[in-house]
């Protein structure tokens, strides 16, 4: 499969804006997240082998799996009220692929490393912050 990265300008290190949680550790983990997607856009773009994309998928799925397990161990031993909304979004994502793909106006069919980006971005914004304030409070 030829590789495109459609909104790939939002591959940049602009967006840990957004990552910012104010607890410590999973900003850590945020920031580790967002350095393997970089690091894939970084393989794909340079045009990898299969076997080492799978590898690096393998590895970022892996990663996801053990920050979201961390996050549900917080809201499970801090009785957060908000818990079955923000466990639910980290099933559904695993659910599926990592990389979706997607055919651009050219007719190209490649992987949207964008849309996974946006995802963790929106992720952050709408289910991360409230649980870090809370876990602040
Ligand atoms: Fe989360
Ligand atoms: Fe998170």
């Amino acid at each position: 499969m030829s590789v495109v990265i459609l909104s790939h300008k939002k591959l940049s290190y602009r967006w840990l804006r957004f990552a910012v949680t104010g607890i410590e550790e999973l900003d850590r983990q945020h920031q580790e997240l967002l350095d393997r997607m970089n690091e894939l856009k970084a393989i794909l773009t340079t045009g990898a082998q299969q076997e080492t994309i799978h590898q690096k998928l393998l590895e970022l799925r892996q990663a996801f799996e053990d920050h979201f397990a961390d996050e549900d161990q917080r809201m499970s031993s801090s009785g957060y009220g908000e818990m079955a909304a923000h466990v639910k979004a980290h099933r559904a994502f695993l659910e599926g692929p990592l990389l979706k793909t997607i055919t651009d106006s050219e007719g190209q069919v490649g992987y949207d490393l964008g849309a996974l980006i946006d995802w963790e971005a929106s992720h952050i914004s709408r289910f991360d912050r409230p649980l870090a304030e809370f876990l602040a409070s």
